[in-house]
């Protein structure tokens, strides 16, 4: 599936501009495209009590999930591209945490817009932990 990636951006943009963000001033939008076409975005969400704020990420993550499976799948589609910008517009590389995140709802070749263009997620959050090293490590 190819990515509309001025499309993807906008819907970043359209989001970051319903971002609460009142602590940092930095509002951030994300938007994904699914791999049954859809376009789900998340804004990151800030709290007075500062380490409970989400970030625009956790927001898509959690707007996919939400959103739920189509066409009578039985699991959320997966993401196959990712944009996530500032309130200006422009690219913001997503937070670690956020990597981590994206990891599990799209893998490492989930493409990820910078202002250089899309980069696979992969090589942005190398030799990651992933839910093969639970299943292999736990006791
Ligand atoms: N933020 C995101 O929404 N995503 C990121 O990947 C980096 C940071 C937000 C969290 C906080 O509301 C603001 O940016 C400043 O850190």
């Amino acid at each position: 599936m190819s990515t509309d990636w001025p499309a993807l951006r906008a819907a970043a943009t359209a989001a970051a501009g319903r971002a609460y963000a009142p602590y940092s001033g930095l509002r951030v939008g994300a938007a994904g495209l699914t791999d049954d076409g859809r376009i789900i975005v998340g804004s990151n969400v800030e709290n007075a009590s500062f380490g409970l704020t989400l970030c625009a990420e956790c927001g898509l993550v959690s707007a996919l999930h939400g959103a739920g499976p189509q066409d009578g799948s039985t699991q959320s589609a997966a993401l196959v591209a990712v944009a996530v910008v500032a309130g200006d517009g422009d690219p913001l590389l997503p937070c670690g945490r956020c990597r981590q995140l994206l990891l599990e709802a799209g893998g490492g070749s989930l493409l990820v817009d910078t202002a250089d263009g899309p980069v696979e997620l992969k090589v942005l959050l190398p030799a990651a932990f992933t839910a093969t090293d639970l299943a292999e490590r736990r006791e």
